[in-house]
């Protein structure tokens, strides 16, 4: 067994240990408040310095930020070389970090925009799985869970780059489900629509009518820790209830 150099007295025996991408806003950090508030560790990343600096602060020991840009693989591995050498492997990596493009139609969407949502969206769930992923193996337990939407099992006009790479998380997703050996699992997940920047950004004016993201995780995050290997291959969407 792994010695922990980061012990601490807030977290029990029965505490997780949850990877969460893209966690200073929006669903990310609403997801870490609730974990944080049930006594579970957080190794969370996200490319805004200040904003991971805020969370350091608040937050305190037990838990672990980091900037990291999920697109790009090396930043990705030194994350991950660095937090599996001081915890635990993660029980739960929240494959969450994503951005939306700017809504206009697919010919319209420059090709450094269009590149730009592939990385993160697609590349980053890929690097983030390389790169953890076969800790959990040889611990031999784990739930990866990633984030797709709505608009990756349907289509609207105006967010195709999202459209496509959310389509293709739910297909990676698929296949990785069927490479994992048995106690592991890798699953889909529709969060629902939930009023954070993402949202406001593709629809300023009705975002506001959308749940708030830390109802939606007083809910959701327990079900999260739920979730164990028979769940491998789901396509599942957030409970509402
Ligand atoms: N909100 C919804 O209604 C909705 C619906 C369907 C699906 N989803 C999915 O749910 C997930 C969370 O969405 P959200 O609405 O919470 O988004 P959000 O409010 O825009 O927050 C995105 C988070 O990801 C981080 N991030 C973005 N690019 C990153 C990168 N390259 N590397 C590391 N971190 C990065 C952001 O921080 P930095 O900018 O500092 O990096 C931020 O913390 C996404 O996968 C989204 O596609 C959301």
């Amino acid at each position: 067994m792994r010695t922990r150099t980061h012990p601490d007295p807030l977290h029990g025996p029965a505490s997780k240990t949850i990877v969460i991408t893209g966690v200073t806003r929006g669903l990310g950090r609403a997801m870490l408040e609730e974990f944080h508030r049930l006594g579970h560790r957080v190794l969370g990343c996200a490319r805004s310095r200040g904003d991971v600096d805020v969370l350091r602060r608040d937050f305190g020991t037990g838990h672990w930020f980091d900037t990291v840009n999920v697109a790009e693989d090396e930043q990705v591995q030194r994350w991950a070389r660095h937090v599996l050498a001081e915890f635990e492997p993660p029980d739960l990596v929240l494959n969450n970090a994503a951005v939306m493009n700017d809504v206009r139609p697919l010919w319209q969407v420059p090709a450094e925009e269009f590149a730009q949502v592939l990385d993160v969206n697609l590349k980053g769930v890929a690097n983030v799985i390389r790169h953890f992923v076969p800790a959990m193996m040889v611990r031999g337990s784990g739930v990866i869970v990633n984030f797709s939407s709505g608009w990756g099992r349907s289509t609207d006009p105006g967010v195709a780059p999202y459209c496509a790479t959310k389509w293709a998380v739910e297909g990676l997703t698929r296949a990785l489900a069927q490479e994992l050996p048995p106690g592991l699992a890798a699953l889909a997940l529709n969060p629902g629509v939930i009023n954070t920047d993402m949202l406001r950004q593709c629809w300023p004016e009705q975002a506001r009518a959308f749940e708030d993201p830390h109802r939606w995780a007083r809910r959701v995050v327990p079900w999260l820790l739920s979730l164990d290997a028979t769940a491998n291959g789901a396509v599942l969407t957030a409970p509402t209830h």
